[in-house]
């Protein structure tokens, strides 16, 4: 696996794989890799001939008071679980190379980035646009892949791509979680013991939403209410918000029809644990 940290000698190596007639497939992250992360690049060794993954942890993503410095990082443990599912190369720009003094130019999807995540972190959208259509121009993938743990993301970045053409497929993938169904998370680090049980309640409320419309409940406001209760019920935990709202627009929903989001944010302890699952409606 190679190393890369200049722009320049990433997109000369994406050039070259180009004029080869390699396809190029592509997994931007921040770092601390658990399965999730692996499980991305591994559909991308699946499907492309050269995989790429960018490790950046980007700055215009978080917003002030947010956990920036002391996101969890660990460059070599990254590098060695990147290169035993057969990345090919692993490209870890400077800030500084990103955002050069002068920087003017961002990206902002309208409508979809106002709500659930964005509504609580203002800007963090337009930080993920921009830094993500930076990395695409530099390693100029065919396919990107995006895990649906993070769903309004996905969206927001499949919006982008359609909406300024990108030649591109962007993939979503499903939610890896550990086996008592916690979604894997680079936060879950911060979690003492006591909060990781705490954190069990969010994975549990999305499967008992989901319960309940097959025992035909089709009210949301019900449906809300066993989530919040089961959630705010635990110790350590704050809900940032519940919603039942429609897959691609995000507009909440007044009634339960067709494939219905359920999306949450809860501050466990000090860290910020989303999840989702979409439900089914019969
Ligand atoms: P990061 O949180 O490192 O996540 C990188 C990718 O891994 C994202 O597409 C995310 O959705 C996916 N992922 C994280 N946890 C997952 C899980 N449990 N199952 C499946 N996929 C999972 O998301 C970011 O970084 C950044 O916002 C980024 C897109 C890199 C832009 O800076």
């Amino acid at each position: 696996m190679e190393r890369i940290v200049e722009i320049q000698d990433m997109i000369a190596a994406a050039r070259r794989a180009r004029r080869e007639g390699k396809t190029i497939g592509f997994v931007p992250t921040m770092g601390y890799f658990h399965d999730g992360h692996l499980r991305l690049m591994t559909r991308a060794r699946q499907e492309s001939d050269l995989v790429v993954v960018s490790l950046f942890v980007n700055p215009t993503q978080f917003g002030p008071g947010e956990d920036l410095a002391s996101y969890p990082r660990d460059p070599e443990g990254d590098a060695a679980k990147a290169a035993s599912v057969g990345v090919d190369v692993l490209f870890c720009p400077r800030a500084e190379d990103m955002y050069p003094p002068g920087s003017r130019t961002s990206v902002h999807v309208e409508g979809i980035t106002d709500k659930l995540c964005g509504e609580s972190r203002p800007g963090h959208f337009r930080g993920v646009a921009t830094v993500v259509g930076k990395l695409f121009h530099i390693v100029q993938p065919q396919r990107a892949y995006f895990g649906l743990k993070d769903y309004q993301q996905f969206l927001v970045i499949k919006r982008m791509v359609a909406d300024l053409n990108w030649d591109l497929e962007v993939v979503g993938v499903e939610t890896v979680r550990d086996p008592d169904g916690v979604a894997m998370s680079s936060r879950n680090v911060y979690l003492s013991p006591r909060q990781r049980q705490s954190a069990l309640s969010l994975n549990r409320s999305l499967r008992r939403a989901q319960e309940l419309i097959d025992e035909g409940e089709r009210r949301p406001e019900t449906i809300l209410a066993v989530v919040k209760e089961m959630i705010s019920q635990q110790p350590q935990v704050r809900i940032d918000y519940v919603v039942l709202c429609d897959p691609e627009t995000l507009e909440e929903v007044s009634l339960l029809q067709g494939d219905t989001l359920l999306a949450l944010a809860a501050f466990v302890g000090k860290s910020r644990l989303i999840d989702n699952a979409v439900l089914s409606v019969p």
